[in-house]
């Protein structure tokens, strides 16, 4: 198994490119079976996750041509060959889930099995199948399987989420499409990533209204064009890298950024003291090392409070704060696993609950330390590169999920990082 191999302590300068959103890509995937006709996605991220859902596209009967480094993925279904998406190919990745809707939608029916929890929580799918029973399907639970039917296909419905729901509302979207009549979501999720797919869909020849706001409108259509789209900016991968300068210092620009998508972190770095500067497609990450950062609290909200996704990279930053931050974790019951790793670096974490107390220490040490998650992972990088000495991380298949050429990102910023292939 490969591991990172980080020595702590240089400064970050430079530009760094950021990649198509893994999030946003992964659902793009799953629509692009809402057509019969050619697709073409571009700014297509090449990530463990991403090929793994081709895998299971061409299962059900999908020709994917995504030549390697080109970013631009070509898919065309005529036909769907197969309804059925096995245990082995969702366990994996839960993202996969998402090809039930569009199953649904087109063919009447889908068997799909059960994600299952995952590291940071149980992570039920109870509102995306309650969505799909409003909408005239029957579903049934069966050894670990959703089997779903709507034989005289979906129906338009009002759907009233309990609460937000990022892929319930996406996946819900995803079926509504190709629904008879109008489809009402409310207590929609409003994260970039909903509006980047139903503009998608739109282009397809759908009809959406109200992505990006607590309630979308969907009046159906009969069927959906193929199109050439270009996945939005990943603003995760871009928030992590605004973590990592402003942990080691330096100046970097990140570009090819939708800025103001990341309005929660960016507050919250300019508070810790951090130079932010954006532009139209831009923003600039400056600090000076000499200057010690500033403790900022952090509550995770849905979009646009400060995102769950970017609490374990915050949280690696705050370890060498000036004083104490404490973050409330409101998203997952369990997405504090990097905080024993980050102890194991000297940082000074305190967790209760969803409640982390971090004590800012004046300087991290390197150690060898184990992912547990893609964004825990990444919040071991940015420690590892401001820690005195070599950080060793293991089990760096989590990294890959969901980061397109980190190490090669950060070490033409200045970064001392290399991976080990095969490392024991
Ligand atoms: C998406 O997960 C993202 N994944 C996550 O990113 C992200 O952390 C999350 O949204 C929140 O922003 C993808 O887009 C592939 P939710 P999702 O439905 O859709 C509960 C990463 O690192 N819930 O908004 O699964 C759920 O358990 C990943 O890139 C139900 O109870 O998130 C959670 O506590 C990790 N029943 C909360 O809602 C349901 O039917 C929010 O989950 C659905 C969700």
């Amino acid at each position: 198994m490969d591991k990172i191999a980080i020595t702590g302590g240089n400064e970050l300068n430079g530009n760094i490119h950021i990649s198509g959103a893994k999030n946003s890509a992964l659902k793009l995937q799953a629509a692009a079976l809402l057509t019969s006709e050619p697709m073409v996605i571009t700014n297509m991220p090449e990530l463990a996750d991403t090929r793994f859902m081709v895998q299971l596209l061409e299962q059900l009967g999908m020709t994917v041509y995504w030549p390697k480094g080109s970013g631009r993925m070509q898919t065309h279904i005529p036909e769907i060959r197969s309804t059925i998406a096995p245990y082995d190919l969702v366990r994996k990745m839960r993202a996969t889930f998402n090809v039930l809707g569009p199953l649904l939608a087109r063919e009447g029916h889908a068997t799909v099995s059960l994600p299952g929890g995952c590291a940071i929580g149980a992570r039920p799918v109870d509102l995306h199948l309650k969505a799909f029973e409003a909408m005239g399907a029957d579903i049934v639970i069966e050894g670990g399987y959703v089997k779903a039917a709507a034989l005289r296909g979906l129906k338009g419905a009002h759907v009233v989420f309990p609460f937000v729901s990022v892929g319930a509302t996406e996946h819900a979207m995803l079926a509504a499409v190709l629904a008879d009549g109008e489809t009402v979501l409310e207590n929609a999720a409003r994260e970039p990533e909903i509006v980047d797919i139903a503009n998608c869909l739109i282009a397809m020849g759908a009809r959406i209204e109200g992505a990006g706001t607590s309630t979308i409108t969907i009046q159906g259509v009969t069927s959906l064009k193929g199109i050439n789209y270009k996945v939005i900016p990943d603003r995760i991968e871009a928030g992590t890298f605004a973590c990592c300068v402003a942990a080691t210092g330096g100046e970097v620009v990140l570009t090819d950024v939708v800025p103001s998508t990341l309005g929660a972190l960016l507050n919250a770095l300019r508070q810790a003291g951090v130079g932010v500067e954006t532009g139209e497609d831009y923003i600039k990450i400056k600090r000076d090392k000499n200057v010690p950062i500033k403790a900022v609290d952090i509550d995770t909200q849905p979009h646009p409070g400060f995102p769950t996704d970017l609490q374990a990279q915050f949280m690696g930053l705050m370890t060498i704060a000036d004083g104490t931050s404490i973050f409330r974790e409101n998203i997952f019951e369990n997405r504090f696993m990097h905080a024993p790793e980050l102890r194991r670096l000297g940082a000074d974490i305190t967790v209760r609950g969803n409640e982390a107390v971090v004590r800012g220490v004046k300087q991290l040490k390197g150690a060898q330390v184990m992912a547990t998650d893609l964004r825990a992972s990444v919040s071991l990088v940015i420690a590892g590169l401001v820690a005195e000495g070599e950080t060793l991380i293991g089990r760096v298949y989590h990294l890959d999920r969901g980061f397109e050429n980190l190490e090669e990102k950060l070490s033409n910023c200045g970064a001392k990082i290399a991976r080990i292939s095969g490392a024991e």
